[in-house]
């Protein structure tokens, strides 16, 4: 990512600095247990997400303040204030418990649509004490299948749609014992399939949320890696204490305001700033079922009366493509605040940000694993374009050499952070020797390269391994050419990140086709449209080149590194000593 010359002194004036005492006050009296203390609830050992988020506010002026204003595809829309979001919830903890016999612990996952039910059955499931794991619902069936298996889940909520998509999986899967379906658009289902509306219906809306402790598992979410299949991040409920914080004094959110994630909640953007931070701050959030369109989200701006907005920026480029005329259309008065998160954020587009609505986006950085904001360019500092910020209170990052020793200011190296905080995961589900792994000398290796500068901010460089970050989704190279050899025509193939002016990296292939296949654009189509089937459109190859061999380290591992580095015009080095990494 080029950095250009603009300086931060046009920022100055647009930054925002609202309740500068508040945040002197938080840096003076910082304390992650003190405020685990006051999210607790009956005593200062256990804290549940879903009560801190939705039911501590029932004894507040916030009962019936709303919580969810929901706007469907075809523009209807649904509100929920915090005591109906508490009573359904409650309803869908009894039907989990009584019902489908779910324990304490059990994982239940959500393979669903943007809609409400998904807010409300993440909620249910946690104050049932049971571990939730949202989905992507663009994911194929190989990327749920390999989730499902790995998590061992006892229930599913999915729709009759997604249902579909999946259907060849579901009898691979011993651990799954329930599958229920939300049934919005009234499609046909099978006389046994266990309907949401349903259960729902006959329900009780009391529940008495389980008393986790802040140290029970509560969240899994799955990211990729270089090698292997994803891994589960697992989190606990005291992660709230995390989320709380970092939406009140990063994102800002005050009392007042409407503020739009634009996170899907299969991810832990969506979970974490787009459920548990706003709500546990009892702020009015506002979510759009539908993806990205510019008319759209400009459209939603403005009728919305959105005051904070937290987006990537894939998406901010997205918006700048689409050209500064249509923006004019709208009016965007109420915004006042507005975050990026999930790839770097370049210069160009804070300055496009100024230029559009009057102020800067503040970037900020974090990742799956740490559950919530670490490093940001939060509303008192002043915004330094291009960078992520600086860390948050009671968050130490550092930058290590290659042998794991802190080295000085301007030095590009291994970002890590010391570990402690209270949103920072606690394994990868059944691979407790790869979470280990992540440790060195005392640090959390975070994956990233970056370096820190003379004032303190830090500087994303790049990833350290060979995962594509693609519009802000992490792909794993290993996974996509797992599914590239399974198709018939394919011998081998490597699977790289090609930069992109817009969705930062795009998957590319190189294949190396069997026997008796010959190479031609249908051919390309028809392995692209097989990824896009068993794993995301995501993950599915942007371009393939095929080549009559791979090169291969001398054990015969494909050399990601030599295809990148032909792909970038970078000189290949001594490749006659290539060995296995
Ligand atoms: O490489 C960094 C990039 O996204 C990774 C984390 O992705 P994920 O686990 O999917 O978490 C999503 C929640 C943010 C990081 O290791 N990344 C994230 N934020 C930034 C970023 N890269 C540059 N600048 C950022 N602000």
């Amino acid at each position: 990512m080029k950095y250009s010359t603009i300086t931060k002194d046009s920022f100055e004036q647009h930054a925002v600095k609202p309740n500068i005492q508040d945040y002197h006050k938080m840096y003076r009296e910082f304390s992650w247990d003190k405020i685990s203390n006051d999210l607790s609830w009956f005593d200062k050992e256990h804290i549940n997400i879903a009560h801190v988020a939705i039911d501590a506010h029932l004894e507040t002026d916030r009962r019936n303040k709303k919580a969810l204003v929901w706007e469907s595809k075809k523009g209807k829309v649904e509100e929920y204030t915090f005591l109906e979001l508490s009573r359904l919830s409650n309803k869908f903890a009894n039907v989990l418990v009584k019902e489908l016999g779910v324990q304490k612990g059990d994982r239940v996952f959500f393979f669903l649509e943007r809609v409400p039910e998904i807010f409300i059955a993440i909620l249910g499931t946690l104050k049932a004490g049971a571990v939730i794991g949202p989905l992507f619902s663009a994911f194929g069936p190989d990327a749920v299948k390999d989730r499902l298996a790995d998590s061992e889940a006892k229930v599913l909520i999915t729709s009759p749609a997604l249902k579909k998509k999946i259907i060849e999986i579901l009898p691979e899967l011993p651990a799954l014992q329930k599958v229920m379906l939300v049934n919005r658009e009234k499609a046909p289902v099978d006389p046994d399939d266990l309907l949401y509306e349903k259960m729902m219906s006959n329900a009780s809306d009391s529940f008495d949320t389980i008393k986790t402790h802040k140290e029970d598992y509560a969240i899994i979410h799955y990211t990729s890696g270089t090698t292997g299949k994803p891994k589960g991040a697992v989190h606990v409920h005291g992660a709230v204490v995390g989320h709380y914080t970092t939406a009140k004094y990063v994102l800002d959110l005050h009392a007042d305001d409407i503020y739009w994630c634009t996170a899907d909640p299969g991810w832990v953007t969506g979970t974490s700033y787009g459920m548990f931070g706003p709500w546990s701050n009892g702020v009015t959030q506002v979510v759009y079922e539908g993806g990205f369109s510019a008319k759209y989200w400009y459209g939603f701006l403005q009728r919305m009366k959105v005051t904070v907005w937290y987006t990537a920026p894939t998406a901010i480029r997205m918006l700048m493509k689409s050209g500064d005329e249509l923006p004019n259309e709208y009016c965007f008065d109420t915004l006042r605040y507005m975050c990026s998160v999930g790839e770097p954020l370049n210069p160009e587009a804070v300055v496009w940000g100024e230029k559009i609505f009057g102020k800067a986006f503040h970037d900020n950085w974090w990742q799956t694993e740490t559950g919530a904001i670490m490093i940001a360019n939060y509303p008192i500092l002043d915004v330094n374009p291009g960078s992520m910020g600086k860390p948050f209170p009671g968050i130490e990052p550092t930058i290590l050499d290659d042998d794991y020793n802190e080295l000085p200011p301007g030095k590009e190296g291994n970002l890590a952070l010391k570990p402690g905080w209270p949103s920072m995961f606690r394994t990868y589900w059944k691979n407790d020797a790869i979470y280990q792994s992540r440790f060195k000398n005392g640090w959390y290796i975070t994956g990233d390269k970056a370096k820190r500068d003379e004032n303190g901010y830090f500087w994303f460089m790049s990833r350290a391994d060979d995962v594509i970050n693609t519009a802000g989704h992490l792909v794993g190279p290993f996974e996509v050419e797992s599914v590239l050899i399974e198709h018939p025509a394919v011998g081998e193939a490597g699977v790289i990140g090609k930069p992109d002016p817009i969705v930062m990296e795009v998957v590319k292939a190189f294949v190396s086709l069997k026997d008796g296949y010959e190479q031609s654009e249908e051919l390309k189509h028809d392995i692209q449209k097989f990824v896009k089937k068993r794993l995301s459109s995501a993950a599915s190859p942007r371009e393939i080149e095929f080549l009559p061999t791979l090169p291969k380290t001398r054990s015969g591992k494909i050399m990601r590194r030599l295809l990148k580095a032909k792909e970038l015009g970078l000189p290949l080095g001594d490749t006659s000593t290539i060995d296995d990494d």
